[in-house]
C-alpha cells in the first residue's frame, strides 16, 4: 500500500481564503477590521519566522495585525502591562504571546493574564476547562487543525481507535479531548508508556506530537492507519548540506508504505496552525462585536 499524502498546505490555503472572505464581510458589517495582536519577546530565530508569517497571513486575510516586539530582557511586569493594554483595546480581538518566553518570565502567569475571550491560542485555563467540559471556547490551533484534516479524510471518527503520542498542554492533551468529543477511543502515550509499538499498532488514527525526529516506525503502524505528524525536527546536516533536513516525528518514507494516509513534513500540519489562528481571531471578532 502506498499512502495518500494529506495535503495540509492546500487545505490551509483554502481555509485562509474562506476566513479572508468572511473577514471582509465582518469589516463591512462592523465598520472595522478584525485584529490580531502578536507579542514576541526576544530574538529566537524560529519564533521570528513564525511571527513574521502570522503577520503576513493576518494581513492577507483582511485583518489588522498588531506586532509587539520586545527586548529579551523585558520584565514580566512590563509584559503583563502590555497584555492588560491589549485586553482593553477594542481594536484587538485576539492576543497571541509567542512561546517560548525567556526563562525569567513565567509563561503561565502571562497566559493567565490574557482575557480568555481574546485567547485565540486557547492556552488559558478557562479555555482548557471549556474544552474539557464541552463549552464553547477557543481550542488550540494545532490540534484543531489536525482534527480538520482527520475529519476531512475519514468523516465520522466514532469508534475508531486513536493514539496520541505526547501529552503537552498545547497539542497532546487538547488533541485527545477533541478525538474523544468525536467519539474515538483515545489512548495518550508518552515517554513512560510501556511498549509504545504495541499501543500504536492498535490505532486506526496516530497523532505524533513528541518532538523526536522519525521516532515512530513503519513497523509499529497498523496497515491502513491514518497518520498525523505534528513534529517538526531538523536533522543534523548530511555531507554537502548546509542545513539538515526538516523531518517529522514519523519515519515518513517507510511509514507511507504502511499507512493509508499521512501528513508530510513540511506541508502537513504546520500550515494548518496559522489558518486556524485566523479563524479563531475572526470568531473572537464576531463575539467582541456582538
Ligand atoms: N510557539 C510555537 N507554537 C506556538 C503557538 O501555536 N502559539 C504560541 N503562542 N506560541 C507558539
Amino acid at each position: 500500500m502506498v499512502a495518500e499524502t494529506i495535503d495540509g498546505k492546500a487545505f490551509a490555503a483554502r481555509l485562509r481564503e474562506r476566513v479572508g472572505e468572511a473577514a471582509a464581510r465582518f469589516e463591512e458589517k462592523a465598520g472595522r477590521k478584525a485584529g490580531l495582536a502578536v507579542v514576541l519577546v526576544g530574538e529566537d530565530p524560529a519564533s521570528q519566522v513564525y511571527v513574521r508569517s502570522k503577520g503576513k497571513a493576518t494581513l492577507a486575510a483582511s485583518m489588522n495585525s498588531f506586532e509587539h516586539r520586545l527586548e529579551a530582557d523585558t520584565s514580566q511586569d512590563d509584559l503583563l502591562a502590555l497584555v492588560e493594554r491589549l485586553n482593553a483595546d477594542d481594536a484587538v480581538d485576539g492576543i497571541l504571546v509567542q512561546l517560548p518566553l525567556p526563562a525569567h518570565i513565567d509563561a503561565q502567569a502571562v497566559i493567565a493574564a490574557i482575557d480568555p475571550d481574546k485567547d485565540v491560542d486557547g492556552f488559558h485555563v478557562t479555555n482548557a476547562g471549556r474544552l474539557a467540559v464541552g463549552q464553547a471556547g477557543f481550542v488550540p490551533c494545532t490540534p484543531m487543525g489536525c482534527m480538520m484534516l482527520l475529519t476531512d479524510r475519514l468523516g465520522d471518527l466514532s469508534g475508531l481507535d486513536a493514539v496520541v503520542i505526547g501529552r503537552s498542554n498545547i497539542v497532546g492533551k487538547p488533541m485527545a479531548q477533541l478525538l474523544l468529543d468525536a467519539n474515538a477511543t483515545v489512548t495518550i502515550a508518552h515517554s513512560r508508556t510501556r511498549d509504545l509499538a504495541a499501543v500504536v499498532r492498535r490505532a486506526d488514527i496516530v497523532v505524533a506530537a513528541v518532538g523526536r525526529a522519525e521516532m515512530v516506525k513503519a513497523e509499529w503502524l497498523k496497515p491502513g492507519a491514518t497518520v498525523i505528524d505534528v513534529g517538526i525536527n531538523r536533522l543534523p546536516p548530511a555531507d554537502g548540506e548546509e542545513k539538515g533536513r526538516l523531518v517529522g516525528d514519523v519515519d515518513y518514507g517507510p511509514a507511507s508504505q504502511v499507512a493509508s494516509a499521512i501528513t508530510p513534513v513540511p506541508g502537513g500540519v504546520g500550515p494548518m496552525t496559522i489558518a486556524v489562528l485566523l479563524r479563531n481571531t475572526l470568531v473572537a471578532a464576531h463575539r467582541n462585536a456582538g
